[in-house]
């Protein structure tokens, strides 16, 4: 983890060590700026007072070099800052992305996005840090229009002021509108890609025609604002340009006042109204750079909060490969925004490689959460779920990854090939994957999808039914030869096939002498495990051997007279209630047994 913290420091510390370069080369890119100024000046002074052609080609051959040497300047200075921006990009994104994940894992909302990364970027990328590097020398500029003459200094002066706090008043004033606009805008585009993506149940309700009036009125009211802001920015921008060509009008009418007076040369005037727009120029640049800068400035402090604190987790120890052995000790966990536990105080163990646990329940009595638990997705707020003796958070993902298989109950698959899905997006192995597809009994079903195990699937790739999607997380569980399976509800969506290839792979998992924790209450499924937990209200009502959990419940099912295909789902969800007095029978008559 010391690694995250550390990699933030270094790429901001790389971009930061490019800056007295920058610097240096800014200084004489804007020297060398003055080339034209000054050959002018000394055309009008010297080679038309004099008539000497030695001086005009001197000076013409000096000019140009230095144009020449101007040009590469500017090009490495924006290579720099270009290259910074792309190294931003590389460095940070994935970073970003993994630690985002992590938080939200953990209940808590990310405290910066790749958006921010975009932000530091464009802030780079774009014109904005050579916009700061020029302010400066607007300064020099017009020092160098008061040394040819007082009064040309002046008047450049007041209208370099009058510029500056014209553009940032301005800016001041629309500021908090634009964000308004362009958040208003942002949420409205939000909104019509979630009203495409419902098509499914628009168009056959007839929603169309209220849903689509409802998204044009939202962006309608977003546009507008934009449109005003957009058209008042147009207004001022209009207005500044012309302010600025008067200015020089100004000092070119002054400075013939200046030169008919013998006060200054012809060659000064032009001087001074070329150097005038030069000074003002990077104003107009400066309002633009500053609200890049703002935004950069702020993604940088959502970075290093997302960061902090990264540096105090200790480095990890590298583990041998565990052998399925688990132990959950006094795990209870507590949902972000939850105000009463999820679970409390579950412990138990599975104390040989190869067994195989169901766990039942209510809906709702916690199943998946200990799921997320067992795999490590979620963090206990207390206890801990250890594999082979060691906390499933000591270990790092990468590494723990590859011996877990997990089949959450919402299967998702990701943007990518069915192959690639089962291959948990990691180097190419067929063989591995045709191996976890056939053992997860889905390879035939692949086979027969368009394009085989290349047939790109994820989110929104409609082939790909719901319990095929179940096979193909199952085929991802199993890649891999993992050492601790957990499928929660791996047969919610199947058909009778589906359940067949299901007990195959316990089957094999067993032979294998993998430990395995299923979530079910198929009756089948029960018959393959050795271990049965009874998760109620969040808590282990029942752990034990299968025959001597399962008897006295079915024992007290019958008693109640249910129909026999009810059993199929021992603890059936609806019967949350039957099954607190089926736990409480059977509880009672095993205390009754122990007295
Ligand atoms: N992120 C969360 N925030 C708040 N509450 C949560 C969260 N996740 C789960 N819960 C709550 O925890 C309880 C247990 O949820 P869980 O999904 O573990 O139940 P389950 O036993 O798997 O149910 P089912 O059989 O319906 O899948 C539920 O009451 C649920 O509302
Ligand atoms: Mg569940």
């Amino acid at each position: 983890m010391s690694r995250k913290k550390s990699q933030f420091v270094d790429v901001i510390g790389a971009v930061a060590r490019n800056r007295p370069v920058l610097i240096f080369i800014s200084c004489l890119v804007n020297l060398l700026l003055l080339t034209t100024t000054i050959y002018m000046l000394q055309i009008y002074d010297r080679v038309l007072s004099s008539g000497s052609m030695d001086t005009l080609i001197w000076l013409t051959v000096i000019s140009l070099g230095a144009i020449a040497i101007y040009g590469v300047l500017e090009q490495s200075r924006r290579l720099i800052l270009s290259r910074s921006a792309s190294f931003i990009d590389d460095q940070l994104n994935a970073p970003v992305l993994l630690r985002s994940m992590e938080k939200r894992l953990s209940g808590g909302e990310p405290d910066a996005g790749v958006s921010d990364v975009a932000d530091l970027r464009n802030y780079y990328q774009s014109d904005a840090s050579l916009a700061f590097l020029d302010a400066p020398w607007s300064i020099v500029f017009l020092g160098f229009v008061w040394l040819l003459h007082p009064t040309l200094g002046t008047i450049a002066t007041v209208a370099a002021l009058f510029l500056l706090v014209s553009t940032v008043v301005n800016d001041l004033l629309t500021r908090t509108r634009q964000r308004e606009a362009a958040a208003r805008l942002k949420a409205a585009n939000q909104t019509a890609v979630r009203f495409v993506d419902g098509g499914e149940t628009i168009s056959p309700l007839g929603m169309a025609p209220a849903i689509f009036s409802r998204w044009r009125e939202l962006h309608g009211r977003a546009r507008a604002e934009q449109q005003i802001l957009t058209e008042k920015t147009a207004t001022i921008l209009s207005y500044t340009r012309s302010f600025r060509l008067a200015v020089q009008v100004l000092i070119l009418g002054t400075g013939a006042y200046l030169v008919l007076s013998a006060a200054i040369t012809p060659g000064a005037m032009i001087a001074a109204s070329i150097i005038t727009s030069r000074a003002l120029a990077p104003i107009d640049r400066l309002t633009a750079a500053w609200r890049r800068f703002v935004a950069a400035r702020s993604a940088r402090r959502n970075l290093e909060r997302m960061f902090e604190g990264l540096e105090t987790a200790p480095e990890r120890v590298k583990l041998p490969r565990p052998e399925g052995v688990l132990s959950v000790e006094s795990v209870s966990f507590m949902a972000p925004e939850g105000n009463a536990p999820i679970l409390r105080n579950v412990s138990f163990t599975l104390e040989s490689s190869g067994t195989c646990c169901a766990v039942i329940g209510a809906s709702g009595a916690g199943k998946s959460t200990l799921c997320r638990l067992l795999v490590g997705a979620w963090k206990p707020a207390s206890g801990h779920v250890r594999l082979d003796g060691a906390d499933v958070h000591d270990w790092d993902a990468a590494e723990l990854g590859p011996h877990i298989g997990y089949l959450p109950q919402i299967v998702e698959l990701f943007p990518g090939s069915v192959a690639e899905n089962i291959s948990r997006f990691g180097a190419l192995d067929g063989d591995a994957v045709v191996r976890a597809a056939k053992m997860a009994g889905v390879h035939e079903m692949v086979l027969h999808l368009p394009k085989g195990y290349e047939t790109d699937v994820g989110p929104h790739a409609d082939r790909i039914s719901l319990g095929q999607r179940q096979r193909i997380g199952l085929a991802r569980a199993l890649y891999g030869d993992p050492a601790f399976v957990v499928l929660d509800e791996p047969n919610s969506n199947l058909d009778g096939a589906g359940d067949t290839a299901l007990l195959d792979a316990l089957r094999q998992l067993k032979k294998q002498q993998k430990t395995v924790v299923v979530v079910s209450h198929r009756a089948e499924i029960l018959k393959a495990t050795d271990k049965i937990l009874v998760l109620q209200d969040g808590v282990v009502a029942k752990f034990g051997d299968r025959d001597d959990v399962l008897k006295p419940v079915e024992r007290a099912v019958r008693k109640t007279a249910v129909a026999p295909e009810r059993v199929q789902r021992v603890i059936p969800a609806s019967d949350a209630p039957k099954q607190a007095a089926s736990v409480r029978q059977h509880n009672k008559m095993t205390s009754t047994a122990a007295e």
